[in-house]
């Protein structure tokens, strides 16, 4: 696999605003739930760094979960519509105050059907934190509570969010070129 480079147009979020983001989120998330029980659900995969920083910078007791969902696979840049749960959660929800913790919000039907999915058990609360919001990409309306950055109407990658798979691992927010997503799908 190549070096990211050879993919990156430019950096949009540095990691430093990132993580003064979450933070900001964090604190927000914390006085939301004072005195609260909190489950924070994980999207896997690309929702894992976020997680990970996010519930360092909230400092209400709470418990994590994690679910899997394919929206698109490998070379695919749009979501279908046609989401299947591939990891459910290991615990009940019922009763419990859920927060789903997402990368991005693109046509919004990935996080929709999490939405009806999760509110069959009927939990106490249910609200969505998303690190990037791609407005302009919304075909199904998703009521966002905690959101990082509206983003603009760009494949990015970087932070949890992959490129084929790859790259997760990188600690900023990158767009990538488009001569090099053409003729992939
Ligand atoms: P939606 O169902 O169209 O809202 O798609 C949401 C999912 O698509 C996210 O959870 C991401 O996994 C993925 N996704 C959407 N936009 C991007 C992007 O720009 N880069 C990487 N993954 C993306
Ligand atoms: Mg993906």
């Amino acid at each position: 696999m190549q070096d990211y480079r050879e993919f990156l147009e430019e950096i949009l979020i540095p990691a430093d605003t990132l993580q003064e983001r979450i933070r900001e989120l964090g604190q927000e998330i914390s006085r939301d739930y004072a005195g609260k029980d909190l489950l924070l659900v994980c999207i896997l995969r690309g929702g894992v760094m976020f997680l990970t920083d996010l519930m360092r910078s909230i400092d209400v007791p709470h418990n994590i979960e994690f679910m899997a969902i394919s929206s698109y696979g490998t070379g695919a840049r749009e979501s279908s519509g046609n989401v299947q749960i591939k990891l459910d959660l290991a615990t009940p929800i019922e009763d419990r105050n859920v927060l789903i913790v997402e990368d991005i919000i693109d046509s919004g039907h990935t996080l929709t059907s999490v939405i009806n999915f999760l509110n069959t058990r009927r939990p106490k609360s249910l609200r969505i934190c998303a690190l990037l919001d791609k407005v302009e990409r919304r075909e199904v309306e998703v009521p966002i509570d905690y959101r990082g950055f509206t983003i603009p109407n760009k494949f990015v990658f970087g932070y949890g969010l992959d490129l084929d798979e790859y790259y997760r691992d990188l600690p900023f927010i990158g767009v990538v070129r488009t001569d090099k997503l053409q003729g992939v799908e």
